[in-house]
């Protein structure tokens, strides 16, 4: 280059020097031709412009100068003709945005004759628009709002003026367009402006095609593939997968066993999409003691005393959330249907109890009222009462539901059965069946219904006759089936009015015992045999009574010296 500098300004000294003596410069010619036009390329005719002929020009010489290098044309010595020996890349030689030309000088001799030759290298579309880089990345958040621009990187094109980057084409999209900014110069940047907002959920990345287009005909083209990367922002909440949760879990299930598993996902990334789950700020105290939720895989799992009858339906509020910096929460419901399961064996109560049932009740008479109750559900709590003896009782089920009432089924007799123990059995109808059992006691309470019963009937006695007055000559005995006051005997002698029997007034009779005591003595010489009737009586309200026939004999003692009758007689 330095070289090339310096003999350049040697040779314009030179002709400087040159033009001062002979004033030899003489005219001025412009060719041009395109650039990388091929070797041997006409220029033009140098003699012809000249107006030489050949020979003349044979005598003269010609030749052409460039700077010290040598220059990309040959003149032809026989014919003056200008070509090109060897490829020009206008690009190479001159600055694009200028027109580019290359300076010759032509040089005759006798005389010395020089002219300026000028040869304008134009521009061939040889270059196509070209990108700094074949792959641009743009991330951008979903939640920019359109309008929003991006610059991208401008095409650049060697080639000059027209030649150069003329416009730029975006592939057809729907979020956005090109827009182009035009700076003078050949410098037109492109920027992105957002039409349309994004969805990363949807789309979570767009590839477009940005063309550069130059001004040949036809045009060339460079292309840059440009990614729009959506970056996530947490725009959507997490999203059950079912619309509604209805369970049913036996009674009963022990600690541990899986309720149900919910899930929600969340469509958003990271962070953003990870959910957790946890029971809504709403669910009692009880919900929480039955159950427990996995806040990573959303289990519900039993950790307590599941029972029917306490709650036969739950429903518990559940949240799904994001692990995004504003979280967004979603609220789902659950509900547990309880299955009944017979765990509740059937209650007997006696409600109405008349503790002492008289004997004399009529069949058909009420001696308790029996309630039933069984906690479970449906056929679990069905119950059935009976009784599984052959008692004079019957159970016969009252209007309302539950309720039987125990009754005689025939007449009663307390002197043959005092009490009786009636076992009710009540038996619900689920599978297997629970039953429970309760004794009842009947006590049964008299009635005066029998008559005081003498041990003898008739009462024979023997007595001997002298017996000391006052004293018991015998007893009689009685006895009544009955209790109490209904059993509790008085005796009484019958006397008749008439005074019939008047023998009977020395006898008298103790009312409790049933001792006879004679008033007199008795003499077998004058009464050997005598009869009366004592009556037994109890004291039950009406009172029953009986009465007996009593013989007495009188028993001889030897209490009578022999007799003479005659002659002898005493009195
Ligand atoms: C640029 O892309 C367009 C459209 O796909 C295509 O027609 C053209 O040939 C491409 N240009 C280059 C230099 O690859
Ligand atoms: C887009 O961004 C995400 C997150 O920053 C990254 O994982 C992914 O590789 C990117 N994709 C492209 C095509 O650059
Ligand atoms: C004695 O008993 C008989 C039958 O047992 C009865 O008909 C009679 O009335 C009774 N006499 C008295 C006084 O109670």
């Amino acid at each position: 280059m330095e070289q090339r500098k310096r003999s350049w300004t040697k040779w314009i000294t030179c002709i400087t020097i040159l033009i001062s003596f002979w004033s030899c410069a003489k005219g001025q010619f412009r060719y041009s031709i395109y650039e990388e036009v091929q070797e041997g390329t006409v220029v033009g005719n140098i003699a012809k412009d000249l107006g030489l002929d050949k020979t003349t020009l044979k005598e003269r010489g010609v030749r052409i100068v460039y700077g010290s290098t040598e220059p990309p044309f040959t003149v032809n010595q026989d014919d003056g003709i200008l070509f090109v020996n060897r490829k020009i890349d206008r690009e190479e030689i001159c600055d694009r945005s200028k027109v580019c030309v290359i300076e010759l000088k032509t040089v005759l001799q006798n005389p010395l004759e020089i002219h300026h030759v000028s040869v304008e290298i134009l521009d061939v579309n040889d270059h196509a628009p070209n990108f700094p880089e074949n792959v641009s990345i743009l991330r951008i958040f979903e939640s920019i709002l359109p309008g929003a621009k991006f610059q991208l990187q401008a095409a650049r094109d060697a080639d000059s003026g027209l030649l150069s980057v003329q416009r730029y084409k975006l592939s057809i999209n729907e979020h956005f367009r090109l827009e182009v900014k035009d700076r003078g110069e050949d410098r037109k940047t492109p920027s992105l402006v957002l039409e349309k907002p994004l969805d990363r959920e949807s789309v979570k990345s767009h590839v477009l095609l940005l063309t550069a287009l130059d001004g040949g005909k036809p045009p060339k083209s460079g292309n840059m593939t440009i990614i729009v990367n959506v970056s996530d922002v947490n725009d959507n909440p997490p999203v059950f997968n079912q619309e509604s949760y209805s369970v049913f879990l036996k009674e009963n299930s022990p600690v541990g066993t899986t309720v149900i598993q919910i899930n929600a996902t969340d469509l958003d990334e990271g962070s953003n999409g990870e959910v957790v789950y946890s029971f809504g700020k709403d669910v009692d105290a009880r919900a929480r003691e039955l159950f427990h939720l996995n806040s990573v895989t959303g289990v519900i799992v039993v950790v307590g005393d599941i029972d029917f009858e306490k709650s036969a339906r739950l429903e518990i509020d559940i949240q799904a959330s994001d692990k995004g910096t504003a979280t967004m929460t979603t609220d789902k419901t659950v509900v547990i249907n309880i299955i009944d399961v017979n765990d509740n064996t059937p209650e007997i109560e006696v409600t109405s109890f008349s503790h002492a049932l008289p004997e004399d009740s009529k069949p058909g008479t009420t001696v308790a009222l029996i309630s039933v109750k069984d906690s479970d559900f449906g056929l679990n709590g069905k119950v059935i009462c009976y009784i599984n003896q052959d008692l004079p009782f019957l159970l016969t089920p009252s209007l309302q539901n539950n309720m039987y009432s125990l009754v005689t089924k025939h007449l009663l007799d307390r002197e043959l059965h005092s009490q009786y123990n009636v076992l009710i059995v009540a038996k619900d109808a689920g599978e297997p069946s629970l039953s429970s059992e309760k004794s009842i006691a009947i006590f049964l309470s008299d009635v005066n219904d029998n008559r005081p019963v003498f041990s003898q009937s008739p009462y024979t006695f023997y007595i001997f006759e002298n017996n000391a007055p006052g004293k018991t000559i015998f007893s009689m005995t009685a006895r009544d089936q009955d209790e109490g006051s209904n059993a509790h005997i008085s005796f009484l002698i019958l006397r008749d009015k008439e005074g019939a029997n008047m023998l009977t007034s020395f006898l008298n009779i103790n009312s409790e015992t049933g001792d006879i005591v004679a008033l007199k003595s008795f003499d077998f010489e004058t009464l050997k045999t005598f009869q009366f009737r004592v009556a037994a009586a109890d004291s039950g309200a009406p009172s029953l009574s009986s009465n007996v026939t009593v013989n007495v004999f009188i028993l001889d003692q030897n209490d009578n010296p022999p007799v003479i009758l005659y002659p002898v007689r005493f009195t």
